[in-house]
């Protein structure tokens, strides 16, 4: 088939955006300097909803980069907690720009869930949108998910431990590109309907041959299908946009994007804990990629972690605190301290002493210019407090991460011990904190060789401490706006 091309007119083809009350063309070079990214240096579950929360009002936009409905932000304001799992923690601040980015797989019963739990407690959701380019989670992809972990626990190969939302075969699948449907596609059922006859036919092949044929085979009606598409499409349609394009338009205007990283940098596909790690770029780099922005427009990047290691799934944890009855105590008042449950599979989360290997590790490999101890509260009562540097792997010592999960099973902590505190949840400053605490934070920053910008001693909003000294990359405004603060 050939198509006439179109001829516009030139003004047309230079094509304007309004952003902010200016008017910037799209395809200008995005200023430098307006982009901070928010990134977890472990294995998830590090607080970052409640940063993102804490800086949106100093940003015009957020957006959320990778991972899907595997995570779970939780923010508390004022006592009432909200988990979030695919809109962006900026939600909760009013007049921001909250865009779900390309980079991000999106299960639309999810999102309609969440948005409606959102609306029935008066959170006003208008601020947004949903990349055209976003891929969607198909019930396909959660069948697949849950068909192979299954397959994996059966057979001599371990099962990664997955959420079983469907992200790893929607990345997948992504990746083979003739099968996936992106969030554009719902707004051409037209089209998307005649695919949907053959990926439903493949898919139904692909997941009976996996099942085997004694085990009850799940068909998928194209017309169904389609039907819950078209659902999907009415219900999106007014979100669904290119919003790369209009996040580089605000970039140019000099406005400021936060990236929200989802997971962490320990499950990153590519440089976290292979293979037991999730299917996207959670480290910062993912950001760009994710969002559609130019690498240079990230000026500030803040690394998330908590005051000890947690883990869900499978997969190596050097530091877990298994070892005998006095570190399962241990181990088991953090978790119950912590709430150290999913927010996304309400599984106990696995706990271990601060790994600050792994830490200096992510933290070198995001390029991260300030360190954010959350959950500092829940090691009071620990008497000594372990924290790991460095591993003994095979009679040798090392400082750096190994590069697979195979090497790390293998290796032993190596632990320098630290007095422990007791109640801060009350501090607001770092002179507040007592003696013991302010040594343990100092010591995070040696180690790693980045500082504390800011530390959190409670769920609420209220209790976090910016702590920042303007060390390395915080420069005079701060790293995410944060101005930095007298030293202490
Ligand atoms: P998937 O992302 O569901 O494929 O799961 C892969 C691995 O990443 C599993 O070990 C999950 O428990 C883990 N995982 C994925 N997302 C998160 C998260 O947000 N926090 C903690 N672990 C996660």
């Amino acid at each position: 088939m050939t198509t006439t091309p179109h001829v516009q007119p030139a003004s047309d083809a230079l094509r304007h955006a309004e952003v902010g009350g200016s008017r910037a063309p799209s395809n200008a070079p995005a200023a430098r300097g307006s982009g901070t990214v928010i990134v977890g240096l472990q294995w998830g579950d590090e607080g970052k909803g409640k940063i993102v929360d804490l800086l949106a009002d100093r940003h015009q936009a957020v957006v959320r980069y990778n991972g899907g409905a595997n995570a779970g932000h939780s923010v508390v304001i004022k006592g009432e907690r909200y988990a979030l799992h695919l809109i962006p923690s900026g939600v909760l601040r009013p007049n921001i720009a909250c865009i779900i980015g390309n980079g991000v797989v999106v299960d639309p019963d999810w999102l309609s869930r969440e948005l409606d739990g959102l609306h029935a407690r008066g959170v006003d959701t208008s601020g947004l949108l949903i990349s055209d380019r976003a891929h969607v989670v198909m019930p396909w992809h959660k069948a697949e998910d849950e068909l192979r972990e299954r397959w994996l626990s059966e057979g001599a190969l371990e099962p990664i431990g997955t959420t079983k939302r469907g992200i790893g075969p929607c990345y997948a699948d992504k990746a083979l590109r003739g099968t996936a449907i992106r969030m554009g596609d719902l707004l051409r059922p037209d089209v998307l309907s005649a695919r949907l006859a053959s990926i439903c036919r493949l898919k139904t092949a692909m997941l009976g041959a996996i099942t085997g044929p004694d085990q009850g085979m799940t068909s998928y009606d194209p017309a169904a299908i389609n039907e819950l598409c078209q659902s999907w499409g009415r219900r999106f349609g007014p979100y669904i946009t290119d919003t790369a394009a209009l996040l580089r338009a605000r970039l140019s205007a000099g406005q400021s994007v936060l990236f929200e990283g989802a997971n962490a940098t320990l499950l990153d596909v590519d440089h976290g804990t292979y293979p037991y790690v999730t299917s996207s770029n959670c480290a910062s780099h993912g950001a760009a990629t994710g969002s559609g922005v130019p690498v240079t427009s990230i000026a500030g990047i803040l690394g998330v972690m908590k005051g000890y290691s947690t883990r869900v799934g499978g997969g190596p944890m050097p530091t877990e605190l298994i070892g005998n009855d006095a570190d399962r105590a241990i181990g088991e008042g953090i978790r119950a301290r912590g709430r150290e449950y999913g927010t996304t599979t309400g599984r106990p989360r696995r706990v271990g002493w601060l790994d600050l290997a792994a830490v200096r590790y992510t933290a070198s490999l995001n390029g991260v210019q300030g360190l954010c101890v959350m959950l500092l509260d829940v090691l009071a009562g620990v008497e000594r407090l372990r924290v790991c540097t460095g591993y003994v792997l095979e009679g040798r010592h090392i400082d750096e991460l190994p590069p697979d999960a195979y090497l790390l099973s293998r290796c032993t902590p190596v632990y320098t011990e630290l007095a422990g505190f007791g109640d801060i949840t009350q501090a607001r400053s770092m002179s507040d904190l007592p003696s013991a605490a302010r040594a343990y934070l100092d010591f995070i920053e040696r180690t790693v060789g980045v500082p504390v910008a800011y530390v959190s001693v409670g769920p609420d909003r209220e209790q976090t401490i910016a702590a920042i000294s303007g060390g390395a990359g915080a420069g005079s405004s701060g790293i995410g706006g944060v101005a930095p603060k007298a030293a202490r």
